[in-house]
């Protein structure tokens, strides 16, 4: 205590939580109405239905699932059919719902129930990068426009806090780098193709049979879901705005089962990355795969799982790892948001991307990998390797992989400039010395 009386955790500001939790009958409800009834829905019932006696002890919140949207009728349930609904009126429209959780995902009903429910004085929880990626600020402006709160912890690698570790944990920092996986179907498919040496189509359909990758993968596969998460970190972090097309996009469906033998025979392992790095005055934003040494914090980070690294002024280099999706972890992330927002109706994550950066894929410095796929003909490496040295791109590893006749030559190449990397290949390619397209993935130093 100190001379008035105060308590060490009071003069913290931490003991009004428990104490609503500790005095009978003080908690604070948090009524819900869900917006889908998938994964992450059922998750949360789930965790509702098993943990709501001990969050309620600790946080003193006392959570109630009032109903839940859902788009066909007739599936099996986690909740009673008089709880299950088709019209979302009923939740916007029920003065007994608090927070509206938003787990149905797309752009479109979700967008605009998002914001119909904030109008009709709801606060919001969505998982949902797809619609935060395209619309965020204009849903944030909504939320403030209302006066009500919205979280989308379970936005971004779904397990893992890193939007609150982001907007209040590092608040103190001006972030210079943030890299991350945060993908967890991309990373499960090259884990795969490493440790079970698959092929890639071999890797993606055991995802689809261990129900980590959907019937269309594309979005997954192709970065576009990557890119997403990165531009919802973006805008958080850097305050600025970004678009799907600001950013530098490859997927991961060009890399063969030789990429991966050859990197890891270099000391490399592959890797679905994120990157979002601040330069000047400007943002150099891109989602790709890339050659991650053995020692390199994100090089253990395999199957299903997610990381991300941020580089704070104060903080330095921090790294966020666990899993990125599933029904437990994601819904875990969403509770965090009902419980924060229960406790602190006027708490809110900072959402301002004003600031008017130029965000682009910017010219980047770096070593690669380079695969020319060829047919055995002589002279044919010295002729490689002379296009690269015109260009100024020197070679620390070079080997060649060819079954009757036919194969790859495989090179790693001293630090070189993007542009140069891809006026040689432009090059080689136009010779018309190739059996097919070359591949080149940098290396993450
Ligand atoms: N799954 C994950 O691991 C994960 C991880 C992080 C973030 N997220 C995000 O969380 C959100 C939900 O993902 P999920 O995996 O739970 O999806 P899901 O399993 O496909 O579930 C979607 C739910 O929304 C309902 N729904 C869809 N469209 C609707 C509409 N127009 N009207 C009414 N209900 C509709 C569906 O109804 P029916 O049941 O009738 O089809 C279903 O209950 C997405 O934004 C996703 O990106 C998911």
């Amino acid at each position: 205590m100190d001379r008035a009386g105060r308590s060490p955790c009071s003069l913290l500001g931490l003991d009004t939580l428990s104490r609503g939790a500790r005095i009978f009958g003080m908690s604070k409800p948090a009524r819900l109405g869900l917006l889908g009834l998938g994964t992450v829905g059922s998750g949360l019932v789930e965790i509702v239905r098993k943990n709501a006696a001990s969050i309620e002890k600790r946080s003193g919140v006392r959570l109630e699932i009032v109903r839940a949207l859902v788009k066909s009728p007739g599936k099996a349930r986690p909740l009673p059919l008089e709880q299950v609904v088709l019209d979302a009126e009923s939740i916007f429209n029920d003065p007994g719902i608090d927070i509206v959780v938003e787990v149905m995902g797309g752009i479109e009903p979700a967008k605009g129930y998002i914001l119909r429910a904030l109008e009709a004085g709801k606060s919001v929880v969505t998982a949902n990068k797809a619609v935060l990626a395209a619309h965020g600020a204009e849903i944030f402006q909504k939320a403030k426009d209302t006066g009500k709160q919205l979280g989308f912890e379970a936005s971004v690698c779904g397990g893992i806090p890193i939007i609150r570790a982001l907007s209040s944990g590092m608040i103190a920092n001006e972030v210079d780098e943030l890299v991350g996986i945060l993908n967890g179907t991309s990373n499960y498919i090259l884990t795969r193709m490493y440790k079970d040496k698959l092929s890639f189509e071999e890797a993606l359909r055991l995802a689809q049979v261990n129900g980590l990758a959907e019937a269309d993968p594309t979005f997954d596969v192709e970065g576009i879901d990557a890119a997403h998460k990165l531009i919802v970190l973006t805008e958080l972090t850097f305050q600025t705005k970004a678009t799907l097309d600001d950013l530098e996009r490859e997927g991961i469906t060009q890399i063969e089962p030789v990429d991966i033998k050859v990197a890891d025979e270099f000391g490399f392992v592959i890797k679905p990355v994120a990157v979002a790095r601040r330069q000047g005055d400007a943002l150099d934003l891109r989602v790709h795969p890339a050659l991650v040494p053995f020692e390199h914090p994100l090089g253990p980070v395999s199957d299903e799982f997610n990381a991300v690294m941020v580089k704070g002024d104060a903080t330095g280099e921090m790294i966020f790892h666990g899993k990125g999706a599933g029904s437990l972890p994601t819904a875990s992330a969403v509770m965090s948001d009902i419980i924060e927002i229960a406790r602190n109706p006027s708490s809110g994550v900072m959402w301002n991307p004003t600031k008017s950066r130029r965000v682009n894929h910017l010219e980047g410095r770096s070593r690669y990998y380079l695969r020319f796929p060829i047919h055995d003909r002589s002279g044919l490496i010295g002729k490689i390797a002379t296009v690269l040295g015109n260009y100024g791109i020197s070679i620390t590893h070079a080997l060649a992989r060819l079954n009757n006749g036919t194969g790859n030559v495989m090179i790693v190449t001293h630090e070189t400039s993007e542009t140069e990397v891809c006026r040689a290949l432009a090059e080689i390619t136009a010779a018309g010395v190739l059996s097919g397209e070359p591949l080149s993935l940098r290396i993450l130093e």
